[in-house]
């Protein structure tokens, strides 16, 4: 097993599996471990994890998460929720207040969801194994948390598919680490540290997109010549697309209890007179 230096040094994520399962016991190692090493507020631990490894339920969430293929390759698949649901029914139980059907109680419960996740990647990830997150979980909140039968304020917030990597990528790298730290207030990087910061991530980033033949070509047609441009472009993350999935999140929010329902024309006061 990797110490927890090494298997962060050695991260990459991963998107071709080998066929090879995942013993029962290493998933509830796995699992385990990360329960009882995981801080959590108020330690409530308000999240649960959803374990799919039947082919027929990957195909279906292979669909929802935008058919990536590694999530048909990958033998496991967890969805990491954001889980009031079973502290608020333990609360009826013991005759306490209802709480947490919130916005705060959602960003709380989605909080614990992506430390819990990167708990149990940690803990793949050191025994060898390799996964890759999917960010599709949020565009598809309401459809996942349907298909998985998930309660009132319970949604789904990361998912990773996890196997043993048939797969050696390089390394992707990452800003230096003066980009990220700011020494006691923030202090907002000029025009000419941004262009230090950001140049070998933009080489690097821009040669691998255009290594890709059908990328490149995308680009060429629509006029994207650089990295940043790329980034915002309807290949990636476009603003519109970025404005529609936001608003079926808060729709997910509203539905499963986060937020308030709008008020209905009803509920709305006539102005007087
Ligand atoms: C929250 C989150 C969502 C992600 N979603 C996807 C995804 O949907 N598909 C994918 O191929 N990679 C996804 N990734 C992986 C990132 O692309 C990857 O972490 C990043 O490019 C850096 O590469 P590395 O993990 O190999 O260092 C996601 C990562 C995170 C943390």
């Amino acid at each position: 097993m990797q110490t927890v230096a090494q298997t962060l040094l050695n991260h990459r994520s991963i998107r071709q599996f080998k066929p090879d399962e995942i013993p029962q016991a290493t998933l509830d190692e796995v699992l385990h471990e990360a329960v009882v090493g995981t801080s959590s507020s108020g330690n409530l631990n308000s999240f649960s994890m959803i374990v799919t490894r039947d082919p027929a339920r990957k195909r279906r969430l292979y669909e929802l998460h935008g058919e990536q293929e590694f999530v048909l390759q990958a033998p496991l698949v967890i969805t990491f929720c954001a889980d009031w649901h079973r502290t608020r029914q333990w609360l009826r139980l013991r005759g306490a207040c209802d709480n947490f059907n919130n916005f705060l109680g959602y960003q709380v419960a989605a909080n614990e969801a992506m430390l819990i996740s990167q708990s149990v990647t940690l803990g793949f990830e050191a025994r060898g194994y390799g996964l890759c997150y999917m960010g599709t979980t949020l565009q598809a909140m309401g459809k996942i948390a349907d298909y998985l039968q998930l309660p009132q304020t319970c949604l789904p917030i990361t998912t990773i598919a996890v196997g043993v990597p048939d797969e050696q990528p390089e390394r992707r790298e990452r800003l230096p680490l003066r980009a990220y730290v700011h020494d006691e207030t923030y202090r907002e990087a000029s025009t000419a540290e941004l262009e230090d910061l950001y140049r070998a991530r933009e080489e690097s980033g821009w040669q691998r997109y255009m290594s890709m033949p059908r990328l490149r070509a995308m680009c060429e047609e629509g006029g994207i010549t650089s990295l940043a441009q790329m980034y915002t472009s309807p290949y990636k993350y476009d603003p519109e697309a970025y404005a529609a999935t936001s608003r079926q999140v808060l729709d997910a929010l509203r539905g499963r209890g986060f937020l308030p329902e709008p008020p209905t024309d009803e509920a709305v006061p006539t102005p007087a007179g």
